[in-house]
């Protein structure tokens, strides 16, 4: 049942263009294929199979000769001439009852479609595979007043409407979206000159949310032309917003296809985060049509090549945008508690795996978020100039091809000359590397010794040293720098580097801007920590002194061993006094290791977490940190109040999220009167979130939430919001019942993904109260597991995930949620993608 990348073969068939008519039909629509195919000179076999899933045959034609193929498992097979020729098909499907939300289906009365990976073979019979790459012309018959598909159009009337698309493109790239629509208009001049229309489609009601995110796309173009050199490639570009969407978005060619959460914004309805985030997704999804599709994916081994060299360019992008240390601190942030947590689980992968049973599984933060790492290591071990002349080869050579992860990697080679043999491990060796350090200091030589080892990893035992970029500094005594950045380049399991001709004992700052995905192990006092938060000159490492030395209070707390809460309280005080650092650097200084990270760090030490012990250390903390903070507070707080109108820019951002930080912490003491009064005269969505986050915290929530209600009951994003709220602020002991009171409430929507994750997503993501000790909580996700599977089995299959740490508690937890995974793999017809996800969580 799996498929293995050593198994690649070229393809049978190549095509030379592709013409698709559609008959748009809620349960009935008419797909008409006329698909021009060619011998491959490369192949191996003359076998001729097309993909088809769910699709009812009504006819098909070779070279205009009606034949009967040969119905398979997952598509047909036919004898076809040794020549190229002609064939056509017209086949049925029903987007209405398409609950999947893969291949073509319906949201809110739309027509829309999510190709990729695998889904165009829910449309017609094709070879779904990217290394088969054609030009595609569409015509879209129907009653919608919009009617788009990828390209330029070329002409419509009453009825119908044809589109053209030039490039070469693999059918996960396909898009058609019919509605009643519309656009925000706009135009983008590229840097040769050309004229770009830009076209943002929304429902009728949502244009007010559309200034944003056209900005945000316009700032892309202008971006990827200025650091890449990439120029776009078509008469129009487009975005849709749709309401019913698995991922974040997808970026067919010309027609990027949106989820509504990803797209969508306005001050009133979206906090800062949102903001932040529809910014870097539309130029995730828009520089995707240099790194994904004008260079694709030979196959989805390689899915790496596309995603994390996207995510990297989007990080590079935001950070250009707002502030490079502070969208440094959030990707960590995230890489730490997304991706760490599947690299030391029973989900752990490679970046590029050797096989996998659904490929939807494989859209992790590994493939994304350590796939981006890896090209932000390449760029920090060749520089910047040399990053940049490995680019352009990168285009050049591979420009409309179907590119492998090698070939990446062999650019890099060729245009540096360096070996990079060592490198290639990132990329096939899965866990996350432990680096230890240990020092040595005499007569004016300080030497670090670094020890690195990777834990094995499910079907990996044995790990090799990987080619490390450490970036370290040097501080002396009092503060000031002694060595500026260097990039130590760790490729032994056991390495030492000196420094000589030093006055004194330096304090090294290392893995600097965390110039490397791994775990650094360094016992280190309370009073370094507090003394690289003062001092350090990378932003980074500053915050990380910070971090550091909170987790070192947390753990003991937990622990019941001595905690260095004077040192924490007495360096967090100082830091927050710093006018001369940005407020956003000061809120994520301020903010606490997550409750996860915790248990994960505890069970690093060989303990086992408790999940209630842990939330109570951070309760605990909160308090103290209020109580010491009381008379700095107010004063804090007016400091951070924004008199100009609201901007959803990194500098009024910041301020408030180091204002409601601070508000936090107020609200321990004042008993939510603060909270109330700022809930009162919000009037934007951030300050008005944070203040009922704060209400519901302090048990003080009910008149506000319900007033949150009335005003937006009829804007699904933020509804999304008020049911995530409630989850996320729950006591503990009462969460499993909120959530069970929840999916009970008329507006849980539940087949629609945001409105899903909004529950779970937040259940999951609140440890205390999904791993309370009833076990109650295990059981209500493991019902809706088994309800979601069968109409939407992407999504139960990425939500299962909530399970993927159940190794790491005691006896009865585990036992529980053994139990409950056990249940839901034993569901008759339980789909692929979940039986995949639990068996690899079960047994990984
Ligand atoms: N390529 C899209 C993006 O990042 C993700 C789409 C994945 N969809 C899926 N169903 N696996 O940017
Ligand atoms: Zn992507």
């Amino acid at each position: 049942q799996p498929i293995y990348l050593a198994d690649y073969t070229p393809p049978a068939y190549l095509i030379d263009g592709v013409e698709l008519e559609f008959h748009l039909h809620p349960t009935a629509t008419r797909v008409v294929s006329k698909i021009r195919f060619t011998p491959n000179p490369k192949a191996v076999s003359r076998d001729f199979f097309l993909h088809g899933e769910g699709l009812t045959l009504i006819r098909a034609a070779i070279d205009g000769t009606d034949i009967t193929p040969d119905l398979v498992e997952g598509g047909l097979k036919a004898d076809v001439p040794d020549a190229p020729f002609l064939w056509e098909a017209e086949v049925e499907i029903s987007p209405e009852t398409n609950t999947a939300l893969e291949g073509l289906y319906m949201s809110n009365g739309m027509y829309c479609t999510q190709c990729e990976a695998e889904g165009f073979r829910r449309i017609t019979y094709y070879p779904d595979r990217p290394d088969v790459m054609a030009p595609f012309k569409v015509r879209i018959e129907g009653r919608e007043p919009v009617m788009l598909s990828n390209g330029n159009p070329i002409a419509s009337g009453e009825g119908w409407a044809e589109w053209d698309d030039p490039w070469p493109k693999p059918a996960y790239l396909f898009a058609l979206v019919a509605g009643d629509l519309v656009a925000r208009d706009d135009s983008f001049t590229t840097m040769s000159g050309k004229d770009v229309g830009l076209k943002l489609w929304v429902r009728p009601g949502d244009e007010g949310k559309t200034a944003f995110g056209m900005q945000a796309l316009k700032d892309s173009m202008k971006w990827d032309e200025e650091v890449y050199g990439r120029e776009y490639d078509l008469d129009i570009f487009q975005i849709v917003a749709v309401s019913d969407f698995n991922m974040g978005a997808m970026e067919n060619k010309g027609l990027n296809i949106f989820n509504t959460s990803a797209v969508l914004a306005s001050p009133e309805t979206s906090t800062d985060a949102n903001f932040e985030r529809i910014e870097a997704i539309i130029a995730h999804e828009y520089f995707h049509n240099w790194t994904g599709n004008r260079i694709t994916c030979r196959d989805w081994f390689q899915l790496s090549l596309k995603e994390g060299l996207t995510v990297f360019r989007d990080q590079q992008f935001s950070g250009d945008m707002r502030s490079k240390a502070v969208c440094r601190i959030n990707d960590v942030s995230a890489l730490r508690g997304r991706q760490f947590r599947e690299d030391n689980g029973p989900l752990a992968h490679q970046v590029q795996p050797d096989s996998f049973v659904e490929i939807n599984n494989f859209y992790t933060a590994t493939i994304y978020e350590k796939g981006a790492e890896l090209i932000r290591m390449l760029r920090v071990l060749v520089g910047d100039d040399a990053y940049d002349k490995a680019l352009d080869l990168y285009f050049t050579r591979h420009d409309g091809e179907a590119a492998t992860i090698e070939d990446w990697v062999k650019v890099f080679e060729d245009s540096t000359r360096r070996d990079l043999t060592q490198f290639r491990r990132w990329y096939k060796q899965a866990g996350t590397p432990r680096v230890a350090v240990s020092e040595d200091w005499a007569d004016g030589t300080y030497t670090m010794t670094f020890k690195q080892s990777t834990p094995p990893t499910p079907g990996q035992d044995e790990k090799l040293p990987q080619h490390i970029p450490l970036a370290v500094g040097l501080l002396g005594p009092n503060g000031d720098e002694v060595l500026p950045t260097q990039i130590l380049e760790m490729t032994e399991a056991e390495q030492s580097f000196t420094f000589e001709g030093l006055a004194a004992k330096p304090v090294p700052s290392i893995l600097r801007h965390f110039s490397a995905p791994v775990i650094l192990e360094r016992d280190s006092t309370a009073q370094e920590r507090a003394f690289l938060l003062a001092h350090d000159t990378d932003p980074f490492n500053k915050w990380e002194a910070g971090r550091t030395l909170a987790k070192d209070v947390l753990v003991a707390l937990i622990t019941g061993e001595d905690a260095p809460l004077e040192d924490y309280l007495s360096a967090i005080t100082v830091m927050l006094r710093d006018d001369s650092l940005d407020p956003a650097f000061r809120a994520l200084t301020l903010g606490l290791p997550s409750q996860d990270d915790l248990a994960q760090t505890l069970f690093d030490a060989g303990l086992t977490p408790d999940p209630m012990k842990i939330y109570r250390a951070q309760q605990t903390l909160k308090q103290a940190m209020a109580e010491h903070l009381q008379d700095l507070l107010p004063r804090l707080m007016a400091d951070m109040d924004v008199t100009e109108p609201f901007q959803p820019n990194a500098e009024q951002a910041g301020k408030r999220a180091l204002g409601l930080g601070l508000l936090n912490l107020l609200n321990r003491l004042d008993g939510g009167a603060a909270a109330q009064a700022l809930y009162d005269r919000a009037d934007n969505m951030t300050l008005r979130l944070g203040a009922l986050g704060d209400l519901l915290q302090a048990q003080k929530g009910d008149a506000a939430l319900a007033d949150f209600r009335a005003q937006f009951e009829t804007d699904e994003l933020v509804m999304d919001k008020w049911f995530a709220m409630q989850v996320t602020h729950s006591a503990p002991e009462d969460t499993a019942q909120i959530v069970a009171k929840l999916t009970e409430d008329s507006a849980f929507n539940w087949k629609n993904p945001n409105r899903f994750r909004a529950v779970f997503g937040a259940f999951i993501m609140n440890p205390a109260g999904f791993h309370n000790a009833s076990g109650e909580g295990y059981k209500l996700f493991a019902d809706w597991l088994i309800k979601l599977d069968p109409v939407n089995p992407q999504i139960a299959a990425r939500m299962s995930s909530g399970f993927e740490t159940w190794r790491r508690y005691d006896a009865d937890r585990q036992g529980m949620m053994k139990t409950q995974i056990e249940r839901v793999l034993a569901t008759e017809g339980l789909s692929r993608d979940s039986q995949e996800m639990l068996g690899r969580i079960l047994n990984g």
